[in-house]
């Protein structure tokens, strides 16, 4: 029996090599806008889909899914899959993809960025010149702590946090180390014998910076909260290129009026945008950066390629080669 091409919606414009592989095998259905399909528009394309190729703006929930009885893959543009429910797409026999690897580089890259911007004041100062507020060079004026020789603190020990430790060894930083995993020992030595694994509470304590990479899940949702900012080191600087929803936002104002807290660089907030009336945008000690850790050129064509990597598989009656749900099993056709 012959069978029909997939059909595949694309919830927002990718790179032009990764779609036309795609359009390769499958009837394709791109959303041309650059906001995001509404959820409801989503359930409706969806509606009669074999794949969808979705972005973290895509919340692919348990009503959806079972609103899409085609649906055989979703294939994530992104490390972090906590806009999809897993455990319902499992169910479904519904695969989904996601993209390691290739974007923990340029996020690692974004995570030492930020670290240097909220510590050297660099947005800051950006915005006080562009004001005309700059009147004058002074032995006073815009000072921050050093970044070179200074105590990093990375929560979570995976890809990405272990790229930002190589980073600060040329910044000769002292590395400490929060992990889940029981393979340390391996992780350590991929990147340095000199970062120590430590627990939570010696890390906040001992830190002048705290970079997280962890993924949000029901574990790490407010991982760090009031309790945590309070071990911190006074005046020290916190780096999110994670999620949003592992850091208790009013908390961390609360944390900043304070002076408890040196100071904030966060490219991931909770919601996305972060709403106009929230009292960060109000700190001069915090730098947001709108969710652009993955955001490179080469980056996001490895990542459209791996995410089309991750349908065909589907397609050709096998997992995503990148699966985030190894133990589904595949919906017939
Ligand atoms: C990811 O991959 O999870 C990022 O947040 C999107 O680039």
């Amino acid at each position: 029996m012959k069978h029909r091409r997939p059909k595949v919606f694309v919830t927002r414009e990718i790179a032009a090599e990764a779609l036309a592989e795609l359009r390769r095998t499958a009837r394709v259905e791109v959303w041309p806008h650059p906001l995001p399909p509404p959820y409801a528009e989503l359930r409706r394309r969806l509606r009669e889909a074999d794949g969808a190729l979705t972005m973290v703006t895509d919340r692919i929930d348990a009503a959806l899914i079972a609103a899409s009885p085609c649906l055989r893959v979703v294939s994530n543009l992104a490390v972090g899959v906590d806009n999809i429910d897993l455990e319902a797409a499992t169910r479904a026999g519904v695969a989904v993809g996601h993209t390691p690897g290739v974007l923990t580089e340029a996020t690692a890259d974004l995570a030492f960025a930020l670290m240097l911007a909220a510590a050297r004041r660099v947005a800051f100062g950006d915005r006080q010149v562009r004001a005309g507020k700059w009147k004058t060079w002074g032995p006073r004026v815009l000072l921050g702590p050093e970044v070179f020789g200074a105590t990093l603190g990375i929560v979570g020990w995976g890809a990405i946090g272990r790229a930002v430790a190589r980073r600060a060894l040329g910044f000769r930083m002292r590395v400490l180390y929060v992990t889940r995993s029981q393979s340390s020992r391996a992780h350590r030595a991929k990147t340095d014998a000199s970062a120590v694994r430590v627990t939570m509470n010696r890390l906040l304590a001992e830190s002048d910076f705290v970079s997280l990479h962890v993924p949000l899940t029901p574990i790490t949702h407010h991982l760090i909260g009031a309790a945590e900012f309070r071990r911190m080191k006074r005046g020290a600087i916190l780096v999110n290129t994670a999620r949003g929803g592992v850091i208790d936002q009013h908390a961390l104002a609360v944390a900043l009026k304070s002076g408890n807290l040196g100071g904030a660089a966060l490219d991931v907030t909770d919601p996305e945008p972060i709403d106009r009336s929230d009292p960060l945008l109000q700190l001069d000690t915090v730098v947001i950066t709108p969710h652009i850790g993955s955001a490179s050129y080469t980056t996001r064509q490895k990542m459209a390629a791996l995410a089309v990597k991750n349908l065909l598989a589907v397609f050709a009656g096998k997992k995503p080669p990148l699966c985030a749900n190894p133990a589904v099993r595949l919906r017939p056709r």
